[in-house]
Formats: structure tokens, sequence, C-alpha cells
């Protein structure tokens, strides 16, 4: 009988240098620097270059780094036609998922061996994903898509041209900071699709469109959006142990809890909750942490002994909330942090490929005879 590993659970699927976790204790690098280092003194561009190039820029490689992504933010007018004539209650992911596709088309990159295609591609990739995602906004609510501004940072751009205003320093810096948590995460499902599509040497807008579908599920990245649905369902505190209950009778998921590798609290929503917390005493919307708070205590009553805890994806929602960022948003936002950890991973697969062709273990019937149609009879289920 041979060994089967539902969702290969355990089973290394490449070597990589790119991050390293420790889900005993809680622990996540980046090339070898702790997370909480990167949150506190680097910016998302420096920790999308150290992924992909293995070290912290000098000043000068940061300082072309920067102005590269910035002087490629523009997208083709075709391609925000391609956005107008999506549905505007399409969900933003497949919209964001069409266009990195049908970027491919506008800038082809077949040679993946080649390095200066690749930088490019790589990015054309992390510049231009952020107007993809406030164009579509933008655009459903009827209004023209806002241009990119060269002169703004990364994070300070995007909510630019998802307002049409320049955003808070404060909320800037908060958003950066996410998008550093949200950058890279090993060996993860979407960036295992990615690496799939890439070990067939397919060109990277490909590979990051797969990503993105991949990471689109409610069990993946999409659980940032369903864990704002969650807290809205619950309401109020006095709500929170039925539903919680309820949920674990029926054997169904907390959003926002759990994770195939942590057994302790995720460490990066430790950083996330800070910035909750902040943010909680800001701005009008409605606050979710504190009832976000609550949820968090009674799960570790009720289940906090199997190891299942908060992950990144409980307290990043509540900050997009607070920032009143539309919950739809919130995964595609965590796709273009992301872009930077698939792309490494699709560069290191290029470079140490083996195509990945799993086997499976066949458990169908055998010697079945070809019946004609008219002799075939109704299936009962
Ligand atoms: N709520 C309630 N029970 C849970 C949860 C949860 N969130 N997560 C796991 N469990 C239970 C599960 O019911 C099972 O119990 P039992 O052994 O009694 O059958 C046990 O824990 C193992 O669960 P599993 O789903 O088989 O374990 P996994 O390693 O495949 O789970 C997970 C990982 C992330 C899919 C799961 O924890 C989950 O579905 N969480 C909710 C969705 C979520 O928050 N996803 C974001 C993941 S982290 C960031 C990201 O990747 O985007």
């Amino acid at each position: 009988m041979r060994d089967f590993f539902p969702g290969l659970a355990g089973i290394p699927a490449a070597k990589s240098s790119i991050s390293f976790v420790d889900g005993e204790k809680g622990i996540l690098e980046y090339r070898g620097i702790r997370i909480e280092d990167l949150a506190q003194h680097s910016s998302f561009l420096e920790t999308a270059f150290l992924l992909l190039f293995k070290q912290l820029p000098t000043l000068h490689e940061l300082e072309r780094f920067t102005w590269d992504i910035s002087h490629h933010r523009r997208i083709n007018d075709r391609i925000i036609d391609l956005l107008k004539l999506f549905p505007e209650q399409g969900h933003p992911m497949d919209a964001l998922q069409a266009a990195v596709a049908a970027l491919g088309m506008f800038y082809p990159a077949p040679d993946v061996q080649d390095e200066t295609i690749r930088y490019l591609t790589a990015v054309r990739l992390i510049a231009k994903l952020p107007t993809i995602v406030a164009a579509f906004a933008q655009l459903r609510r009827g209004n023209e898509a806002v241009q990119p501004r060269d002169e703004l940072s990364f994070a300070e751009n995007f909510l630019y041209m998802l307002t049409n205003q320049i955003p808070d320093p404060v909320l800037t810096k908060i958003f950066d900071v996410c998008l550093i948590l949200h950058a890279e995460h090993t060996m993860n499902a979407s960036t295992f699709s990615g690496m799939v599509t890439a070990s067939t040497l397919a060109d990277p807008y490909t590979v990051i469109s797969s990503a993105i579908g991949t990471l689109k599920g409610p069990l993946h990245g999409g659980a940032n959006e369903a864990v704002i649905h969650m807290l809205e369902e619950i309401n109020s505190a006095d709500r929170l142990t039925m539903y919680v209950d309820n949920k674990l009778l029926n054997k169904e998921k907390i959003m926002g809890f759990g994770h195939r590798i942590y057994k302790v609290k995720d460490p990066r929503a430790i950083v996330m909750q800070t910035f909750a917390q902040q943010l909680d005493s800001l701005g009008n919307a409605q606050s979710l942490f504190i009832l976000a708070r609550a949820v968090e205590k009674y799960m570790e009553t009720r289940i906090g002994s199997k190891g299942i805890r908060p992950n990144v994806d409980f307290y990043s929602g509540i900050i997009y909330h607070r920032m009143e960022i539309e919950t739809d948003l919130f995964t595609p936002i965590f796709a273009m942090a992301r872009v930077a950890g698939w792309l490494a991973h699709c560069f290191e697969q290029y470079q140490q490929n083996h195509l990945f062709r799993p086997d499976q273990i066949y458990d169908g019937p055998h010697h079945r005879s070809y019946q004609p149609i008219e002799l075939r009879k109704p299936h009962s289920n």
C-alpha cells in the first residue's frame, strides 16, 4: 500500500532560500530576516527587493528599483478598456487575474532565462498590480481610473488611486507594513500553484495569474474578506458564543483562524493586531476590533488547545475595514503584496527547474466495457 498525504501536508515540494517558517515557535523570516524587524525598519519595496535579489538593497539599488517601479505603474488603455467590460459586481480578484493574464500579451516575456527580461517583468508586475486593482475599483463606482503619480511612494500611490486623495501618513505607513507582512510565506497554496505553472516554463504573467486564482479561495487569501463578513454577521459580543458554538458544532470553520504550519498565533497577526488596535481609536468606520478580540478570546477557550489561533487574515481585514477600503478589495491587496514572493519563487523555480508532475493513487474501476447509448440506464444517485 503506497503512502498518501492529502493536501501534500508535510511533504517538501522544493528547496528554497526565500523564506522560513517555524510553526511551533511562531517565527517567520524573509531571506533570514525576522518579519518583525522588517515591519519596523523596512518598506514594502525594499522587502520586495530583498525577496527577489536575496540581499537588502544598497541606497543606490533601492533608488533605482523604486524609480523603475514608479515609472512602470501606468497600464495600457486597452487594459483599462478590458476592465470596463467586466461586470461591476464581478469579484475584483477575477478582474485582477484576467488583467494580469492579459498583461502577458502586451509585454511578452517568453525567454524565462533572460535576466534583463525577468527584472523588467518583475518590475512591471509589482508596479502594475495596484494600478489594476485601483482602476477596477474606480470604474465599478462609475468613475474614471485615477492615473498613478510617480512621486508618491508605493503604498501612498495605491491609496491615492483608490480614493483620489493623498492618504494620511499614519495610514500609509500601516498599509505599507501590511504589504510587507503579506509579501511572502514559504510553500503556501498560491505559491505552489504559481510554481507548478513556472515549472512548465510558462512566462511570469501566466505564473502570477495562476497564483492569483489560487489565492482567491476562502481557505487561503479570501479569508480576510470572509472574516469581515463573519464579524458583521456576529454583529455584537452577546451573539458571539452562540455563533462560534454553532459553527464548531456543525464542523464549520471560523474564518481567520488556523494554519497548516502555525500551532501558535501567526507572528504576522501579532504585528497586525497592534496596528488594528492603534487604528481603532481613529477614523469613522464601525470598529470591529473589539469584537474581533472577543472572538479570539472565546476561540482560545474553545479550540486554542488544538493550536487553532488567529492567522494573518484575521487582523488584516480589520485594518483595511478601518481604513474604509471595500471588503472585496482585501484579497487583491494581499495579491499586490504577495506578487513579490510569487516572483521570487517563480525565478527560483526557473533556475532549478524540474517539471511538477506528481503521481496519484487510482481508486476507480477497471475493465469496464463501452455501452451503447440506447442501452444505458439512468444513474441512481
Ligand atoms: N475553525 C474551526 N476549526 C478549525 C479551523 C477553524 N478556522 N481550522 C482548523 N480547524 C479544525 C478542523 O475542523 C479540524 O478539526 P478535526 O481534526 O476535529 O476534524 C482540524 O482543525 C484540522 O483542520 P484542517 O482544515 O484539516 O487543517 P489544515 O491544516 O488543512 O487547515 C486551514 C488549515 C487554514 C485550511 C484551516 O485552518 C482553515 O480552514 N482556516 C479557516 C480559513 C482561513 O482562515 N484561512 C487563512 C489561512 S492563513 C493565510 C492564508 O493562507 O491566506
